[in-house]
């Protein structure tokens, strides 16, 4: 078996920490640890003189990170600008957030051929490409370009959209063409798949595109769960809950996630249940996220507004309704207070996959698990049925799915849970990579 190439924007090489962990890098990793891999992709980090500084590289076990600089105007222009000011909001479905510019369009394309002029040098037969995520669309056209005749992957860890919104991005057809030149486009759900493939018959493109949904890997986050949760640090946090029942949310503060509609939910529970008050504490964990983008820095504001206003009109001098925080947790405390958590709240109105919901599953007691209240508008709903599916909109019907969940009793609670935990352990992250590269494989055979 040839190396593994992967290729994204984000890496986990050390030397950005510092950043809140996303589901590409997560879900990537758990899954590239049996096999010879160089993860290829931006540092971290700008340099005036980015063009001119070499690679730097590190081996980790199996995998062989290589990274570079970017420069601040790419840093600027292609990553918040484009990628995370006009992709990332087509991609969710939110088109008055795009901020398009021809001039951050450009810078765009110009930061994919670093990546491939990076790349090539690094390139040997049999290797196989796997390029990761919108910030790199046209990157497989570009290695065609430049030569290279094996096997490229692409997949898409966010969602696609339908034609009619698609179709708003000025140039799709120049976007849709260089990831056409992949063997095999992967999506998150079949919705994903039959927009993309609608996108491609409008413009008479060939492509191959598969649904193949990303899982974690269960029994190593359930083993740190169990550690973490009995850990001083995690027993520390919950003796200072007192006894009150914890429901806990957890994502990059992100206009996606659905935020300030979950604190509209949990207001409606103290406000539609009041024998809720003063006994449930909501913890929210939201590490602040591409804070050069506008939408981002304003939905920032509206948060901090909103939590104040809810604690100031329901919290009592020995009890504050909603924890905030807007750090990164690391991902072992986080699994052990999943495991202490009575519900998992997760609401957004558009995920790729939401890897969150499936890690609140991995760590639950079996013996008195939690319950997963979900957004029908999670990539993770169609694999996750037996959640408490709501409507990040309907904020009354969110506290009605709370209160459920706070009051449901052990039998119920262990049916939905061990079904989802069948799941969660049927689709894992190894098995993820593997039924895609078997894909790939079978599309673009070894010569
Ligand atoms: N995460 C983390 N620390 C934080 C917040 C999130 O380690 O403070 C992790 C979380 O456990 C999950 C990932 O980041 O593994 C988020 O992935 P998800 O698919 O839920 O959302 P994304 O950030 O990719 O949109
Ligand atoms: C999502 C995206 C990833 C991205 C991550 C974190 O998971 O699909 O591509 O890496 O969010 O976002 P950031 O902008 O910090 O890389």
């Amino acid at each position: 078996m040839g190396r593994l190439i992967i290729v994204s924007n984000r890496t986990p090489a050390p030397g950005e920490r510092t950043q809140p962990a996303g589901g590409l890098t997560v879900g990537l990793y758990d899954a590239v640890q049996t096999r010879e891999t160089v993860w290829f992709g931006w540092s971290g980090h700008q340099h005036a003189d980015a063009a001119d500084r070499p690679v730097q590289r590190e081996q980790v076990g199996n995998v062989n990170y290589v990274t570079f600089d970017l420069t601040q105007k790419q840093y600027d222009r292609f990553y918040l600008n484009f990628s995370n000011g006009v992709l990332w909001p087509l991609c969710h479905y939110r088109t008055n957030l795009i901020r398009y510019t021809r001039e951050d369009c450009d810078v765009y394309y110009e930061a994919n051929r670093v990546f491939a002029d990076r790349l090539i040098a690094f390139l040997e037969p049999g290797d196989t490409i796997w390029i990761h995520d919108y910030h790199v669309f046209p990157l497989g056209q570009m290695l065609r370009d430049r030569g290279v005749t094996g096997r490229i992957g692409f997949f898409l860890h966010i969602p696609f959209p339908p034609w009619s919104v698609a179709r708003l991005l000025p140039k799709l057809d120049m976007l849709l063409t260089g990831l056409a030149a992949c063997d095999l486009i992967g999506v998150q759900t079949p919705e994903d798949e039959a927009n993309l493939r609608g996108c491609f018959e409008a413009y008479g493109l060939k492509a191959a595109v598969k649904a193949v949904p990303i899982g974690i890997d269960p029994v190593s986050f359930r083993q740190q769960a169990i550690k973490s949760a009995a850990s001083d640090e995690v027993v520390k946090i919950v003796d200072t809950l007192e006894g009150t029942r914890l429901i806990i949310g957890v994502d990059r503060l992100d206009y996606s996630k659905g935020l300030p509609e979950r604190m509209k939910g949990f207001e409606a529970l103290l406000k539609n249940y009041p024998e809720h008050r003063g006994q449930v504490t909501f913890l929210q964990v939201t590490p602040v996220s591409r804070g050069g983008v506008e939408s981002y820095r304003l939905l920032k504001e509206e948060l901090d507004g909103l939590v104040g206003t809810i604690n100031g009109a329901y919290g009592t001098p020995d009890w504050v309704p909603i924890r905030y925080t807007t750090w990164p947790i690391g991902r072992d405390i986080l699994a052990g207070l999943y495991r202490m958590a009575d519900v998992g709240f997760v609401t957004p109105l558009r995920d790729g996959m939401n890897l969150v919901a499936k890690e609140f599953i991995a760590a639950q007691d079996e013996e008195d698990p939690g319950v997963l209240v979900l957004s029908r508008f999670a990539g993770a709903a169609p694999e996750m049925p037996e959640a408490l599916l709501i409507n990040p909109l309907d904020a009354e019907g969110m506290a009605d799915a709370l209160h459920i969940g706070l009051t449901m009793d052990v039998q119920a609670r262990h049916a939905a849970w061990s079904a989802m935990y069948e799941e969660v352990s049927r689709n894992t992250a190894g098995s993820w990579s593997k039924q895609f590269l078997d894909s790939l494989e079978a599309i673009h055979p070894c010569p």
